[in-house]
C-alpha cells in the first residue's frame, strides 16, 4: 500500500498499523535540529490471537515501534487501526489504552523499588476505575498475583525485595490488571538469568491461551521468538526488511540481511551444524542520524546494485504471506 491510499481495516486482524514513522528531534550536540528516524515507515497486521515476533539488532528501533504503536509516544506519522477503528481522538485511546498494554524489557527499571506490589498491579485498575471499592480491589490484586505465579501473601512486600524473574511476573500481573486483548512483550527475557527464562515464556503461553490474548514479541534474537511466534517480522534501522511465517522465515530466508541473522542461530545437530556457514556482516550498523541513500541495509549487503542507492525498496509479497523489502529478490 502506498502512503497516498485511502486505507481500508480488514476485520480478520485485531490490530492493523500502517506507515508508521517515529522520528525523534536530536536537541544538542553538532546534530541539533535534525530528526533521529527511530522508526521509518512501517506496516504490518496481527491476527486475533497470535503472536507476531519482531526481531533485529540493538538499535534498530523494536521498542520504538512498540511505545509508539500503543501511543505511550505520539507517532510522527502513521496509523493505528485496533479492532477495526482508528486510534488517535481522546474516545479512541481511552479504551485502547485500556486494551492495549506493555511488558518492558527490564524489570529491574520499569517496577518502582518503593511501591508494594499490590498498588504496581493496581496501577492500571485505579487509572481507569475498574473497581467499585476497596474489597473488589484487593480480591482482584490476589487474582492477578496467582495468575503469574506470585504468592497473594506477598501483596505487600516492595518490588525491590523480588528477584528479576518475580518482578517481571508482577510488570505481567500489571499487564493483565485492565483486561488487556493485546500486549508489547519487549524483551521480556532479556534481562533474566537463563534458567528462568523459559519459565516466563512458558507462563506467557500458557496466559496467552487462557486469556485468548494477541502479542507483538520483541527479542534480539531469532531463536528466542522462533517458537512461540506463529510469524516474524525482521527490523533493521528502523525499517522492516522482511516478515513471513516463522517456519517459512527461519527455513527459507530470503532477505540478506535475515539470512546473516540466521546464520548465527545455532543448529542442535552436530551434522548440520557443520554444515552451517556463518555470515558475517561487513561493517558497523550506519548511525540513524546519518541514514544511507535508498536502501538502509546497501552499506553492508552483498547483493547491493545501483538501484539500492537510489530507491528504498517497499516490502514486496514474493510468495504467499513471505514479504521482503530488497530490489534483488
Ligand atoms: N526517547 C528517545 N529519544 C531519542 N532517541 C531515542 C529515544 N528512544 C530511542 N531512541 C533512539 O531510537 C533508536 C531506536 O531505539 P530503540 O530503543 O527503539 O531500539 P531497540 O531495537 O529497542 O534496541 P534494543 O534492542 O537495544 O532494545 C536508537 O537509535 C535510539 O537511540
Ligand atoms: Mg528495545
Amino acid at each position: 500500500m502506498s502512503e497516498q491510499e485511502i486505507f481500508m481495516p480488514d476485520p480478520a486482524y485485531l490490530l492493523q498499523v500502517r506507515h508508521l514513522k517515529q522520528y525523534f528531534p536530536v536537541s544538542s550536540g553538532f546534530m541539533k535540529n535534525t530528526k533521529l528516524k527511530a522508526v521509518d515507515d512501517v506496516s504490518f497486521d496481527i491476527r486475533q490471537g497470535e503472536t507476531l515476533g519482531l526481531v533485529g539488532e540493538s538499535g534498530c528501533g523494536k521498542t520504538t515501534v512498540g511505545r509508539t504503536l500503543l501511543y505511550l509516544y505520539k507517532p510522527t506519522a502513521g496509523e493505528v487501526w485496533f479492532k477495526g477503528r482508528q486510534i488517535g481522538n481522546k474516545a479512541s485511546l481511552q479504551e485502547y489504552r485500556r486494551r492495549a498494554q506493555m511488558v518492558f524489557q527490564d524489570p529491574y527499571s520499569s517496577l518502582n523499588p518503593r511501591m508494594t506490589v499490590a498498588d504496581i498491579v493496581a496501577e492500571p485498575l485505579d487509572v481507569h476505575h475498574l473497581c467499585a471499592g476497596k474489597t473488589e480491589r484487593e480480591n482482584r490484586i490476589r487474582e492477578l498475583m496467582s495468575l503469574v505465579g506470585l504468592n497473594a501473601e506477598h501483596a505487600t512486600r516492595y518490588a525491590h525485595e523480588f528477584s528479576g524473574g518475580q518482578r517481571q511476573r508482577i510488570g505481567i500481573a500489571r499487564a493483565l490488571a485492565s483486561d488487556p486483548e493485546f500486549i508489547v512483550c519487549d524483551e521480556p527475557v532479556s534481562a533474566l538469568d537463563v534458567s528462568i527464562q523459559a519459565q516466563v515464556i512458558n507462563m506467557l503461553e500458557d496466559l496467552q491461551a487462557q486469556l485468548k490474548l494477541t502479542y507483538l514479541f520483541i527479542a534480539h534474537d531469532i531463536s528466542v521468538v522462533k517458537h512461540i511466534s506463529n510469524r516474524i517480522a525482521v527490523m533493521y534501522l528502523g525499517h522492516m526488511m522482511e516478515l513471513a511465517g516463522a517456519n517459512e522465515l527461519t527455513r527459507h530466508p530470503e532477505h540478506p540481511y535475515t539470512v546473516s541473522l540466521m546464520s548465527s542461530v545455532p543448529i542442535p545437530d552436530p551434522k548440520e551444524s557443520r554444515k552451517q556457514k556463518r555470515i558475517v556482516l561487513e561493517g558497523d550498523v550506519p548511525s540513524p542520524l546519518n541514514m544511507p541513500s535508498g536502501c538502509p541495509f546497501r552499506t553492508r549487503c552483498s547483493r547491493a546494485s545501483a538501484q539500492c542507492a537510489e530507491v528504498c525498496p517497499d516490502m514486496r509479497e514474493i510468495s504467499s504471506g513471505h514479504f521482503v523489502a530488497c530490489h534483488n529478490i
